[in-house]
């Protein structure tokens, strides 16, 4: 068996462990995924050790990928550009590749498992802190008509956008400067529904027939969900589906094949 695992801290939630179990079953292929919980002080060492005892692999979560982007000695354009590492590909010589396939995994739940057309659209991506610079990349590969970053500290978009423009349309705002403005396609990656709180924006950004996507998922509608309802989206979805396309990405570059990730959202869904 090739040992995976993933790390974090807290890591007792994630649902990796059961994710990589059903892809390994799907695929056949000889994969072992544990988690473990990372030492806040020693995320090096703990890496150290895994790649030791023979692990091959790691997903990286909260609060580690800043760190993993850091310590890996190479990394994927995308993983470069988000500044954080979601997967760590152990190379030859215990050399470590960083990726991030958050984006990747975003991009194909919105458009292979949705059926919405990125190209051309005018979105809308609500913060800007690790999640949506993790996924920003991989989204303006899509070619959208544009991109705006809003974020409740206008600053922090602006910078995330300003650092993008070589990868087309996209401009940074804050939250109150979307008055006029209408999307095809709204995206929360903030953390406000952790708090059980939404971004407060304008009623009227959503356009008629638009959806709504939060990056967060929950058992019942998270409250971003929730406002997509009521402002009639025609879809507004959780991020359960990228959470498993984030996963089979992975799975893909450490084993060279994409498992099939329609069971598994099922699965979860169950
Ligand atoms: P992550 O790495 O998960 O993105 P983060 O870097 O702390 O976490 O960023 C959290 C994001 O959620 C930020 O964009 C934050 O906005 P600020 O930059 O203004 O802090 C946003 N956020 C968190 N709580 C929010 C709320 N109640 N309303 C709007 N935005 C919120």
């Amino acid at each position: 068996m090739d040992k995976y695992a993933v790390i974090g801290n807290p890591i007792e939630h994630s649902k990796s462990p059961e994710i990589h179990k059903a892809f390994a079953e799907q695929t056949g292929e000889p994969v072992e995924y544990g988690r473990i919980l990372g030492d806040l002080d020693d995320f090096a060492g703990d890496v150290r050790r895994f790649l030791a005892a023979g692990g091959q692999g790691l997903n990286v979560t909260v609060p580690f990928k800043e760190q993993a982007w850091r310590l890996a000695d190479e990394l994927s354009p995308g993983a470069h550009t988000a500044g954080a590492v979601n997967t760590l590909i152990r190379l030859d010589k215990n050399r470590l590749r960083g990726d991030n396939t958050d984006g990747v995994g975003l991009v194909r739940d919105l458009s292979v498992n949705q059926g919405f057309r990125l190209r051309g659209k005018r979105i809308l991506m609500l913060g800007a802190g690790g999640a949506v610079r993790g996924v920003i990349r991989p989204l303006l590969e899509q070619q959208p008509k544009r991109v705006i970053i809003a974020n409740r500290t206008a600053s922090k978009a602006y910078s995330l956008a300003n650092g993008l423009t070589a990868h087309g349309q996209v401009a940074g705002c804050g939250l109150d400067e979307l008055d006029g403005m209408q999307f095809e396609l709204i995206i929360n990656g903030t953390a406000a529904g952790l708090q059980g709180e939404v971004p407060s924006i304008p009623d009227s950004v959503l356009a008629k027939g638009g959806w709504c996507y939060d990056m967060l998922y929950s058992k019942d509608a998270t409250p971003f969900q929730a406002w997509g309802y009521e402002h009639r989206a025609a879809r507004s979805l959780d991020g359960l589906g990228m959470l498993v396309e984030q996963a089979a990405e992975s799975f893909r570059l450490w084993r060279d094949i994409l498992p099939e990730t329609a069971p598994v959202i099922a699965m979860l869904r169950g």
